[in-house]
């Protein structure tokens, strides 16, 4: 149970209000795309701008469980059929990916768990419980045994990435927890345990900051070296990463109860809050050069969401410091990094997909989910999709 003050509970209301209140206009403006970001404040369409899993930011682009995801948080905070109805829209898009062989990698927990799972969840839809565990046997596929981890992409641009695991992929992982939770079948909680140790090894550093990409030998599973990734450079330390690691550990901690993932959870959320800024401005990286003052607001929401489900798990005596930083990061999205216009599609502003992507400061649509799935959560009745 979460401890808020008064003050808290009326800003927390009046939040729930702002998005209510926009995603009402918003869902029905964009019901047929799946957006990434906005362009002059309307929603984007990635299942037709780019249909094809052969260019990556297609149809098969990893965001594209968002918009499905925002939807299933608005059906079950506001008993609203509309919202559920819109959701399925992007679900039976994403089949045409099941299609596609390279356009999928290990991103699909992040494309099936908030929509397939989220439906099959509330709905029981049978049709969505295939699609979700096609999904999860994809993954478990990728499992690399000599190096006890999935792999990240496919060889695209990048070249060899066969020895490639990323950070990121602790929030795939969940899938293969509901898939071993809903079948009965061990082997994908197995494997999703297995890639989780791997990762607080080969990524989490001594001082709780972590890696973004490992790059294993994948004939004989030794660590080969590390890489920036989306971050600075190699050894810095890419916020959004950071929280990929925080939440990502609390939810493998969540679905095993094995200790050490909370511990994990812990330590990392203890780096990233002593480095949090004076003015609660999440940078791209902790490592970054203090100029230009790059910054990446979907990284404060996933933090958020993080800090906040480690307060409850660690119970009353101890959540006051992991709550009140997650108040504060969302108090500081709410209050300079958003947009509550009835006009524009977006909430938040100042996303960053990377530190060396020219396009930084945009919407970027796992912001705003990541957004709306902490206000819910301090609300303390949210659907967990993950
Ligand atoms: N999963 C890729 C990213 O965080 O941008």
């Amino acid at each position: 149970m979460l401890q808020l003050q008064n003050t808290d509970q009326t800003w927390l209301h009046e939040v729930i209000a702002k998005i209510t209140n926009k995603m009402d206009l918003v869902s029905e403006r964009s019901r047929n795309k799946i957006p990434y970001t906005v362009v002059n404040g309307v929603h984007d369409d990635r299942s037709v701008d780019n249909p094809s899993c052969l260019d990556a930011d297609g149809i098969c682009w990893w965001t594209n469980g968002f918009w499905g995801g925002i939807l299933w948080l608005m059906h079950h905070e506001t008993g609203n059929e509309k919202y559920q109805e819109i959701a399925k829209i992007s679900e039976d898009k994403l089949d045409e990916c099941f299609q596609q062989y390279n356009g999928l990698h290990h991103d699909v927990g992040f494309m099936w768990l908030p929509t397939s799972v989220a439906n099959y969840k509330v709905t029981g839809n049978q049709k969505s419980k295939t699609r979700a565990l096609h999904a999860a046997n994809l993954l478990a596929g990728r499992f690399n045994l000599a190096g006890r981890f999935i792999r990240a992409w496919n060889d695209l641009d990048e070249g060899d990435t066969r020895g490639w695991a990323i950070v990121d992929c602790m929030f795939n992982i969940p899938l293969l927890y509901w898939a071993s939770e809903e079948t009965g079948d061990p082997r994908f909680k197995q494997i999703a345990m297995a890639h989780a140790d791997t990762a607080m090894t080969a990524f989490v550093r001594p001082d709780g900051s972590v890696n973004h990409i490992v790059e294993f030998d994948p004939f004989y599973g030794g660590v080969v070296k590390t890489y920036g990734g989306q971050g600075y450079e190699d050894g810095s330390s890419w916020t959004r990463g950071q929280t990929w690691a925080l939440y990502g550990f609390m939810m493998s901690y969540i679905h095993t109860g094995k200790e050490e993932y909370m511990h994990t959870a812990k330590r990392i959320a203890h780096y990233f809050m002593a480095n949090i800024p004076e003015n609660g401005v999440i940078p791209i990286d902790f490592r970054q050069p203090k100029e230009p003052a790059y910054e990446d607001s979907t990284a404060a929401a996933i933090a958020a969401c993080g800090l906040i489900e480690i307060a409850k798990a660690v119970g009353q005596n101890e959540q006051a410091v992991y709550l009140n930083t997650a108040l504060k990061l969302l108090r500081t999205l709410d209050e300079s990094r958003s947009d509550w216009s009835a006009e524009t599609d977006n909430i938040l502003i100042n996303g960053s997909a990377a530190y060396h992507n020219p396009n930084r400061h945009t919407a970027i649509i796992y912001g705003d989910y990541y957004f709306i799935e902490a206000i819910f959560k301090l609300k303390g009745n949210d659907l967990y999709l993950w």
